[in-house]
C-alpha cells in the first residue's frame, strides 16, 4: 500500500499533522500501534500553552478544550520558609494554561480527523522505515492479523515516540543524539481524587520534591521524587500519600484529598534532542525528536507547534513543489525544543537540589550546597517582580 505521506504514531503529533494535512488535500495515512482504545485512554501530559491553544483554534479543533477544559494560571511553591503563590497569568505576556487532559485532546484530534474521512490504521506498528535517503522510501509494518507488509510513501512522518520506529531507523552517523540526565527520578501518580489545590503545587523538602498537578475534577496527578531504581508498587498507598503530606506540609497549608492510586509509574527525568530532525525524506516530530523531562509539561506542546510546522512543510512541497519549508523544518523546530529544554532545565534545578554530579542521601535528595543555591534561587522567584515575569513568560511559552 502507498500515501503520500506516511505518519508514524498517533499522539498528539501524528494527529495534528494528519489532520492539516488531510484537510490540506495531501494524501496521507496514520499508522498507530496501539488500539484506538488505548490511545483515547492513555493519561499523559495535561496542560496546553496559549500558543498550543492558538494551533488548535486556527485549525477547528479546540471546541472540547473550550467547552471542558479549564484556564489555569497559578502556582503555588511550599518551602521550608512557607508557601508563595504566582499568578503567572497576570505576569510576564498575561499567558494561561488550558488543563485539558491529553486523552481527551487525542479523542478529539482522531474524532476530528475520521469525521473529514481521515486514513489511519490501528494495531499497525511500524517496524523500520527503509531508503529514506533514496528515492522510493517505505515503511516495514506488522499488520493486526501479525503479518508483515510495505508502505510505499514520498515522505514519513516520525511521530512514533521515543521508542517509536523513527528513531530505530536512523543509521549510524546520520543524526547526533544529544542526551541530559537531570539526576532526578519521579514516581508518577494518578490518583481518583479531587484536586487539593486550586493551583499547580510545587513543594520543596529536604525529603524530596512533590508536586501537585490537576487533571479532571475526579483526577488528580502528583509526584514524589524518588530513588533511582526503586520499583513502583514498593510502598503502599499510605505510604506514598502519608509522604506526599509531609513534603506538601498538609499540616501547615491543608490535607490533600486522598483516593485510590490509579497508576503508578518511576521515571528519570532524562532529556534528548535528535539533531537535525531529518534524515531524507523521513521527519521527527514531538517525543521523536526530543524527549522532555516533565517538570515544566513541555512535551505535548512542542508536539503540536512541531506539527503544524511540517504540515506546513509537506504541503509546500507536495501542493506547490517548493521545499523550502522541509529544508528549514529542522532549524526552525531546534530552536524551540532547545529553549524549551533550557528553561525545563532550570525548571529541574528549582524544584531538586540534587544534579548528575551531587551526592544523595536516602531519598535522593541533595548536598547541603546544592540545596542553598535551590533555596537562595526560590528565593529570588519569590522576591523578584522581574524574575517572576521572566519565569511567567518562560512557564508559559513554546
Ligand atoms: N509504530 C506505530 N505506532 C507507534 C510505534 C510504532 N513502532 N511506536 C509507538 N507508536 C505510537 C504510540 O502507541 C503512540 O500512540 O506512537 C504514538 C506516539 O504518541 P505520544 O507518545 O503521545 O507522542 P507525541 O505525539 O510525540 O506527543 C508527545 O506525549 O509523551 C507524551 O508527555 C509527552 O505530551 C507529550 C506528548
Amino acid at each position: 500500500e502507498s500515501a503520500d505521506v506516511v505518519v508514524l504514531g498517533a499522539g498528539p503529533a501524528g494527529l495534528v499533522l494528519g489532520v492539516l494535512l488531510h484537510t490540506a488535500g495531501i494524501d496521507c495515512v496514520v499508522l498507530e500501534r496501539a488500539s484506538r482504545t488505548h490511545v483515547q485512554t492513555r493519561a499523559r501530559a495535561g496542560f496546553l500553552a496559549p500558543n498550543t491553544v492558538r494551533i488548535l483554534e486556527r485549525h477547528g479543533l479546540a471546541d472540547g478544550l473550550h467547552s471542558s477544559g479549564r484556564r489555569h494560571g497559578t502556582c503555588e511553591f511550599r518551602t521550608e520558609d512557607g508557601r508563595f503563590r504566582l499568578d503567572y497569568g497576570a505576569l510576564g505576556n498575561g499567558g494561561h494554561h488550558h488543563v485539558y487532559p491529553q486523552q481527551n485532546l487525542v479523542t478529539d484530534l482522531l474524532t476530528h480527523y475520521l469525521a473529514i474521512g481521515g486514513r489511519i490504521r490501528f494495531h499497525t506498528e511500524a517496524v523500520v522505515v527503509r531508503d529514506a535517503d533514496g528515492t522510493q522510501p517505505y515503511v516495514t509494518t506488522r499488520e493486526p492479523d501479525g503479518r508483515p507488509a510495505r508502505w510505499t510513501a514520498r515522505y514519513v512522518a516520525g511521530c512514533d515516540g521515543r521508542h517509536g520506529a523513527a528513531r530505530r531507523s536512523l543509521p549510524p552517523g546520520a543524526v547526533r543524539h544529544h542526551q541530559h540526565d537531570h539526576g532526578v527520578t519521579w514516581l508518577g501518580l494518578l490518583a481518583e481524587a479531587p484536586p487539593s489545590l486550586d493551583a499547580v503545587g510545587y513543594a520543596i523538602h529536604a525529603r524530596g520534591f512533590a508536586g501537585h498537578m490537576a487533571r479532571t475534577q475526579d483526577v488528580t496527578r502528583y509526584y514524589l521524587q524518588w530513588q533511582r531504581g526503586t520499583p513502583a508498587d514498593s510502598w503502599s498507598e499510605q505510604r506514598i500519600w502519608d509522604e506526599l503530606d509531609a513534603r506538601m506540609r498538609a499540616e501547615d497549608h491543608g490535607p490533600l484529598r486522598r483516593g485510590g492510586l490509579l497508576e503508578r509509574a518511576v521515571f528519570d527525568l532524562t532529556c534528548d534532542v535528535v539533531e537535525p530532525l531529518r534524515h531524507g525524506s523521513l521527519f521527527l516530530a514531538g517525543d521523536a525528536a526530543s524527549l522532555l523531562a516533565p517538570a515544566a509539561a513541555k512535551g505535548a506542546n512542542l508536539a503540536v507547534l512541531e506539527a503544524e510546522i511540517l504540515a506546513e512543510a509537506l504541503t509546500g512541497a507536495l501542493v506547490r513543489g517548493d521545499t523550502t519549508g522541509l529544508d528549514t523544518y529542522s532549524d526552525r523546530c531546534l530552536a524551540h525544543i532547545w529553549r524549551a529544554q533550557e528553561f525545563t532545565g532550570w525548571m529541574t534545578r528549582l524544584l531538586h537540589a540534587t544534579s548528575d554530579t551531587s551526592d544523595r542521601d536516602d531519598h535522593g535528595a541533595g548536598s547541603f550546597f546544592l540545596a542553598a543555591l535551590q533555596r537562595s534561587r526560590l528565593n529570588s522567584l519569590r522576591t523578584s517582580r522581574i524574575h517572576q515575569d521572566w519565569f511567567a513568560e518562560n512557564y508559559v511559552g513554546v
